[in-house]
């Protein structure tokens, strides 16, 4: 039953910046709703999860791509009251879905979350980052 009211989307023409609100959790400065809503419309790939009853987005889930050979997928988080209750997994079977003409489709994680991703058949690769966090804030 867990999840049950949950309606996934990947339309994100009508979603607000008040149904946004709670993302970003531990970043060291959290993009604002606003921001949050135009990384939505600038992504190639979104798969949103919305409370039935409310329409808040309670999990989301974005990727870019060339469109012809890979992917990349840069966001998943699910806000930390509706966490362990499925949403995640239904995000990344729902994305993983819809890029399933791509040959390759990676992410970057964290140690800990790598069983996690193991279930959708992703294996380990190392990767490399540059981060700017002055380009976080709108
Ligand atoms: C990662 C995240 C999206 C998972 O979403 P979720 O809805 O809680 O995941 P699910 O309920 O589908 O989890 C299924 C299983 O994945 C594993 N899992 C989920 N979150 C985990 C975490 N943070 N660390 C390790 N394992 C995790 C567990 O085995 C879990 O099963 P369990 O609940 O029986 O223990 C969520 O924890 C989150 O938003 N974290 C903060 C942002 C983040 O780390 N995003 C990923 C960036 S790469």
């Amino acid at each position: 039953m867990a999840g049950a009211d949950v309606v996934y989307t990947t339309d994100v023409t009508d979603v607000s910046a008040a149904e946004l609100e709670g993302f970003f959790v531990d970043w060291p400065t959290r993009p604002s709703p606003e921001r949050h809503r135009e990384i939505l419309r600038g992504s190639d790939h979104v798969v949103l999860a919305r409370d039935g009853d409310t329409g808040r987005v309670v999990g989301f889930v974005t990727a870019i791509s060339d469109g012809v050979l890979s992917a990349f997928i840069p966001l998943l988080e699910v806000v930390p009251e509706r966490q362990r209750e499925g949403i995640g997994t239904e995000l990344v079977r729902r994305i993983l879905a819809e890029l399933e003409s791509f040959y390759m489709v990676d992410l970057v994680c964290d140690p800990e979350l790598e069983s996690f991703y193991r279930r959708f058949e992703l294996l380990p690769l190392s990767a490399m980052g540059l981060r700017r966090r002055h380009r976080l804030a709108s």
